[in-house]
């Protein structure tokens, strides 16, 4: 009989699973990914070699870089032909349905198998860029197989190949939020890989528990803020306004964290370089200003509960000065995210078993 007497609504503080992928220390403000520091790694390591590591460390067999790069090219052609040969998935309104529809097309099976999953990650990058490009009425572009990941998809969404500092910027953000932990859209990943099901039914899942707003879908918002105050002297007042009319500050507050996410200066820092690097002045200084503003207003009215800048409020920064369009964020965090969905589905595969928490029964008994 199970317990029902204690709930942890929301599973706050419960522990699932072990893990080798990462680790968050919320009191410390750290982020390990399979054994280094978030920075250290973002700073020094492409998209696909990131990939590698979690895979690896997720249960898969080591790939060489360029037999995994090839893969990744392989990807984004194969999920460029999906595309031809359905372009109505493109047509859909929000790029997250877009996103699940292209990617339920896909075929899989339940294998760990790098090439599998550099296949499935290759083509979320395809699958946005080319949801931009018909919603600004271009036509569909094919990849460039012999480009890196981050280049091609700029490439691909702006018809013209990036710059080197802005294709790294884009392996810094894609690096930085591969992975963290339990978070929603991972447990989902978690749950499906759980019941046996297939690799792209886990990752389905989890691009619908990304979409929310609570979770990847607040760096639009904090764009639109920004905008919305203009600049640092409106910053007070837009805020006070918008807590005292019950809304939430997007980019603010985190489960976990109790400090600044650690993410945000990872973000800061690449703006910097974007900028030393001779690109034209980001929004970062209006957003320091808005950030210590809306930190002072919300520790006023939660005294008791920290709420500091997570990884969305930079998110939105350092890809506006990336030139991606903010319809693309939450697709973008997916492009991302799916490197660490899928190291978890191995583990899961190869350590867990069937998850199936209990609830406690309020309704009424039969007479
Ligand atoms: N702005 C205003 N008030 C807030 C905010 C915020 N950003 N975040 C929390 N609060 C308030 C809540 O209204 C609540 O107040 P109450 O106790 O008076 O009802 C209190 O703080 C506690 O809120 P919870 O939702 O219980 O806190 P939790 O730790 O579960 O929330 C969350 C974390 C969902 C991220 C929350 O801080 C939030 O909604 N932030 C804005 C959305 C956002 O930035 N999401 C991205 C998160 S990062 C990521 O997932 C990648």
């Amino acid at each position: 009989m199970v317990d029902t007497a204690v709930i942890s609504n929301g599973l706050d503080g419960i522990v699932v699973a072990e893990t080798r992928i990462s680790e968050v220390d919320g009191a410390k403000g750290k982020l390990i990914i399979c054994g280094h520091d978030s920075e250290e790694l973002a700073f020094n390591s492409t998209f696909e070699q990131t990939c590698a590591l979690l895979w690896t460390t997720g249960g898969s067999e080591p790939a060489s870089e360029a037999a995994l790069e090839e893969k990744f090219g392989e990807g984004r052609l194969e999920a460029y032909e999906l595309l031809k040969k359905n372009p109505f998935v493109l047509r859909q309104n929000h790029p997250m349905d877009a996103l699940r529809s292209a990617s339920s097309l896909m075929s899989s099976g339940t294998q760990i198998d790098w090439a599998e999953y550099a296949r499935i990650t290759a083509a979320q990058a395809v699958f946005a860029a080319n949801w931009s490009r018909v919603h600004r009425g271009l036509e569909l572009k094919s990849p460039d197989a012999g480009l890196s990941h981050s280049a091609d998809f700029l490439r691909l969404l702006n018809d013209k190949t990036p710059s080197k500092a802005d294709s790294d910027a884009l392996d810094i953000y894609w690096t930085t939020i591969s992975d963290h932990a339990l978070n929603a859209s991972t447990f989902t990943a978690r749950v499906v890989a759980s019941t046996e099901s297939d690799n792209i039914s886990a990752i389905v899942a989890a691009i619908g528990a990304l979409k929310g707003p609570l979770h990847g879908g607040a760096p639009g918002p904090v764009l639109e803020m920004l905008n919305a105050i203009g600049k640092p002297e409106n910053a007070e007042s837009w805020i006070r306004n918008s807590i005292d009319s019950g809304k939430r500050i997007m980019g603010m507050g985190h489960r976990i964290y109790k400090v600044r996410d650690p993410r945000a200066a990872i973000f800061e820092k690449a703006i910097r370089q974007l900028e030393a690097s001779g690109a034209p002045a980001s929004r970062l200084s209006l957003a320091r200003a808005v950030e210590s503003q809306a930190e002072k207003i919300l520790a006023e009215k939660h005294p008791d509960h920290p709420l500091k800048a997570n990884v969305e409020f930079y998110t939105a920064v350092l890809l506006d000065a990336i030139h991606i369009p903010d319809h693309l964020f939450s697709s973008m965090f997916a492009a991302g995210r799916v490197g660490g969905w899928l190291a978890h589905i191995a583990e899961q595969r190869l350590h867990g078993r069937l998850i199936r928490p209990a609830s406690r029964y309020t309704g009424p008994m039969p007479r």
